[in-house]
């Protein structure tokens, strides 16, 4: 299988002289769900920027096989624009065909359950609803790969886990791979294929916990002792590696 990412002894070091990033050898394979959890400052924003090539990394390389769509924490929505011309912007800069993009356009909404709030313009949206429709913007551009950076950590506990199941449910049906970075291991728990986890900065990846739980995945699991004591083995390893 050929990966749609590959980052092979990537390291990052600032102008200022701030190793940000330490060497880091990661794999995203098609259609794979993947997440980072690291101790702020260590380097995670920075992998996700040389992964999405707006940074060039100061050495090793990366090799990326597919189209890219970055979605960020807040988000950078028009707030003149209605939930289907924000979706639509995108496909209208690349000149797609009017007929084509309302096509795309319904299909997403439906995708992420905001159709009856297609009309709607940014601040009549609750924190979620900004959130799924800038998802929306991303999955209507049919990337082969999703960054994350923390997209859901300014949501209250309960969007989260509800985004969350939405977001499997939503990924399951297209065939796109993600890198999804986060502060919340049980977040990083429910969603992934695989969890690693860095150290502090220079980050680089110091071990990897691949998570046994199938691609259907309900809502109940996170109260089951089998994802109790996956979060556990991760939360020890992040304490082990703080101290
Ligand atoms: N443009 C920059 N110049 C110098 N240092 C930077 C720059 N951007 C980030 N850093 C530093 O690099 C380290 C890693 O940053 P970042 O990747 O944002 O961490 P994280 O996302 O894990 O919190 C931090 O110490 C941060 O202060
Ligand atoms: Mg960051």
């Amino acid at each position: 299988m050929i990966p749609v990412l590959e980052f092979i002894d990537v390291s990052h070091q600032f102008p200022d002289s701030t190793l940000a990033l330490g060497s880091t050898n990661l794999q995203l394979n098609p259609g794979e769900f993947v997440s980072i959890v690291g101790p702020s400052g260590c380097g995670k924003s920075t992998l996700l920027r040389i992964a999405s090539g707006l940074l060039e990394p100061s050495s090793g390389s990366v090799i990326r096989n597919g189209s890219l769509q970055f979605v960020f924490q807040d988000s950078t929505l028009l707030p003149w624009r209605n939930v289907r011309k924000n979706i639509a912007l995108n496909l209208e800069l690349d000149d797609v065909d009017r007929h084509e993009i309302n096509r795309r356009v319904d299909n997403v909404l439906q995708l992420v359950s905001m159709q009856d709030s297609a009309e709607k313009i940014p601040r009549q949206l609750s924190g979620g609803m900004k959130m799924r429709t800038s998802l929306a913007r991303s999955l209507v551009c049919e990337p082969d790969i999703f960054l994350f950076d923390e997209p859901f950590s300014a949501l209250d506990e309960f969007s989260r886990e509800r985004l969350n199941s939405d977001l499997r449910a939503i990924l399951a049906r297209i065939n796109a791979a993600s890198l999804f970075i986060t502060h919340s291991i049980s977040e990083a728990v429910f969603l992934s294929d695989r969890v690693l986890v860095m150290s502090p900065r220079p980050g680089h990846i110091i071990e990897e916990f691949v998570i046994p739980f199938g691609s259907v995945r309900d809502d109940e699991l996170r109260y089951t002792p089998e994802f109790a004591l996956l979060t556990g083995r991760i939360a020890s390893t992040f304490r082990s590696i703080q101290r």
